[in-house]
């Protein structure tokens, strides 16, 4: 555990705790207001993402900021971040050992910013965070509480790039989120 974000930061961008280190060409730390009230949670980086060293700056990462315009939330007003750091080789799912040896970056940036609404993007972030048992299917858009944080699981913006569907509830979700938010 890390007392500040500069050291929080210096300590991920050498990171070398599992394999995914070995290709990338960036970490990807996670952005926005560090005092948000709502925090993204994303699954990892793509090759966009890997180039840029920010999360959500590919196609998903433009259709996550469409809708972020048509509900009206600034993405610099949120927090947004991932499971892991660094690049999964041909944007495959991080493995259980990947996500857990970066699971500690992910828990001292929640200490950080204190969010009091995470919005969980697909399943990786909503398997790793509220753990094993739930399913992004039967879980998506429903609430849940843990230790004083309101979680709501959504779909991953990529989702919506393969199944245009499911771009509704994903906006119904964000809106949710909104509208809770200016309730706290
Ligand atoms: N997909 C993610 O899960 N995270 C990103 O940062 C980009 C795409």
């Amino acid at each position: 555990m890390y007392e500040r974000w500069e050291e929080l930061e210096q300590a991920v961008s050498c990171c070398k705790k599992c394999r995914l280190c070995e290709n990338r060409i960036n970490t990807v730390f996670g952005t926005g207001n560090k005092e948000a009230k709502v925090m993204f949670i994303g699954e990892g980086p793509g090759a966009d993402e890997d180039k840029l060293g920010e999360p959500f700056v590919g196609k998903a990462g433009k259709l996550m900021n469409m809708a972020f315009e048509g509900i009206g939330i600034k993405r610099q007003e949120v927090y947004i971040a991932n499971i892991v750091k660094c690049r999964p080789p041909s944007n495959r799912n991080p493995q259980d050992d990947e996500a857990k040896a970066c699971m500690d970056y992910l828990r001292n940036q929640v200490i950080f910013v204190k969010p009091k609404i995470i919005v969980l993007l697909g399943s990786v972030a909503l398997k790793n965070i509220l753990g094993k048992e739930y399913n992004i299917t039967a879980s998506r858009g429903k609430w849940v509480e843990k230790n004083g944080i309101f979680y709501l699981p959504t779909w991953h913006p990529a989702a919506l790039l393969r199944d245009e569907t499911k771009k509704i509830d994903f906006w119904k979700d964000l809106k949710n989120a909104k509208e809770k938010m200016e309730l706290l």
